[in-house]
């Protein structure tokens, strides 16, 4: 088939090349001319694991190319797949203005041309966002729009859209469904018809129930610590259980990304509009905003103050596997470090560059490994769990900081070893 997929960053590009994967014939459309230069050469502008090599294959198939060319790429597609950002405005809410223009682009693109298309919003957009646009396009009978949700990981993100969880298909009309099962025919997955507003609610209740587990689990660890339990063996017992499961139960500074954080307050805010509280999801949220201030004042109470001390943070991407820094908790440590007067000394396996943006080099120092930023510190805060780091000589980091106290913001570090070499070792509901 032929497919447009409008935007380039994380979901659409991933979307274009599993598309182009499953054998269809894929157009990416971005503003961005630079971005679109880059993906010409075969160079993907974001790190994801996987997905140069195999957007290089699809070019080399010819089963995918990329435009800044609107008109002439949606004319040409059948099935045409938004995938804009919808970020949190000052508010909480989506802001829906990426996606109210792409409209207005597809409403003059295809005003002419009467061929049958189905238009597939895959940003993360509100409940009732696609009936909006359906009633904005209802005069263009020979359009039919469709929810189809991406439910994707960052650092997972092309095996997620190969293999993913569900497929789920918004959409009232059996002729945009068929068309969209047929598009999905090599991509092994369960395939869920549902209403778009039900497509657009399982969206945002699945990104909030899983946010839910995480400051379940945090707020919990911070029991575990007052009553000297250990979180990650509770985690486990919990996990045993099959109506729980084991995922998404690991304490640790909190979520970030570029979904969590967001939906979170997105779904609060249409509970808002709606006049029906979402009591559990703002608390969800509010044990996140406090978890990384929790731990710094277990550090600072260690430290006695961190005015003047130096302060080793290892890891600074909101994960592993990612550069991605959006909401990533090491800003929110870095910023009070740096307002309680504390010099800090970071690095990261490869988010360094994107943190720059945020803090400059006048504020912190950003080293070339983990051993360079341990040196003469007070204290080594770990805030993303990069298998590096887990695997560090500790004995070599012991004779390199100045004074050894270990603080694992993930639970990761292997606990006895550090103990046994002579470190404090501070961490997320385990009494050390
Ligand atoms: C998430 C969803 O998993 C995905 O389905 C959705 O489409 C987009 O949002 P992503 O943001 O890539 O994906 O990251 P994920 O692996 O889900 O982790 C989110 C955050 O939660 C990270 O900051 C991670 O460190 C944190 N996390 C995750 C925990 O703190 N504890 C856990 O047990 C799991």
């Amino acid at each position: 088939m032929k497919v447009a997929v409008i935007g380039t960053g994380y979901v659409g590009l991933t979307t274009a090349v599993a598309l182009a994967l499953s054998d269809h014939l894929v157009v990416g459309i971005d503003l961005n001319e630079e971005k679109i230069e880059a993906l010409h050469q075969g160079k993907t502008p974001i790190y994801e694991p996987g997905l140069d090599e195999a957007l290089i294959h699809v070019q080399s198939k010819k089963m995918i190319t990329f435009t800044t060319d609107f008109d002439k790429a949606v004319q040409a597609s059948e099935i045409i797949f938004i995938c804009v950002g919808t970020p949190s405005d000052i508010e909480g809410k989506a802001d829906l203005g990426q996606l109210y223009q792409v409209i207005r682009q597809l409403r003059r693109a295809l005003q002419e041309n009467k061929t049958r298309r189905v238009i597939v919003v895959k940003s993360t957009v509100p409940p009732g966002t696609c009936d909006q646009v359906a009633k904005q396009l209802a005069d263009m009978s020979h359009l039919t729009v469709a929810s189809n949700p991406e439910f994707l990981r960052e650092g997972k993100a092309l095996l997620d859209s190969m293999s993913p969880s569900r497929i789920v298909l918004g959409t009232e009309s059996e002729e945009a469904f068929t068309r969209l099962v047929e598009l999905y025919e090599k991509i092994p997955a369960i395939r869920l018809k549902t209403t778009p507003i039900q497509a657009e609610l399982i969206k945002y209740a699945s990104n909030a129930f899983l946010s839910m587990r995480i400051s379940f689990m945090n707020e919990l660890a911070r029991l575990c610590d007052k009553i000297g339990a250990d979180i990650t063996a509770v985690a486990v017992g919990m996990g045993l259980d099959s109506r729980i499961g084991p995922e998404f139960l690991q304490a640790g500074l909190g979520y970030g990304g570029s979904c969590f954080p967001k939906d979170t307050l997105a779904l609060l805010a249409v509970a808002r509009e709606n006049n029906q509280p979402m009591d559990i999801l703002y608390q969800v949220t509010q044990v996140n905003e406090t978890q990384p201030l929790w731990f710094l004042h277990k550090i600072e109470q260690q430290l006695n103050g961190c005015k003047d001390k130096t302060i080793a943070i290892l890891g600074l991407a909101f994960k592993p596997e990612t550069d991605d820094i959006r909401e990533a908790p090491s800003i929110k440590i870095i910023q009070q470090l740096l307002d309680r007067g504390a010099k800090v000394k970071a690095y990261d396996t490869i988010a360094m560059t994107n943190m720059k943006v945020i803090f400059s080099e006048d504020q912190i120092t950003y080293e070339s490994d983990a051993y360079e930023a341990v040196k003469q510190a007070d204290a080594l805060i770990l805030c993303t769990e990069w298998d590096e780091f887990k695997q560090l000589d500790f004995e070599r980091v012991y004779r390199y900081m100045k004074n050894p106290l270990v603080c694992d913001g993930r639970n990761a570090l292997p606990r006895e070893r550090l103990h046994a070499i002579g470190f404090k070792y501070l961490a997320i509901g385990l009494t050390s």
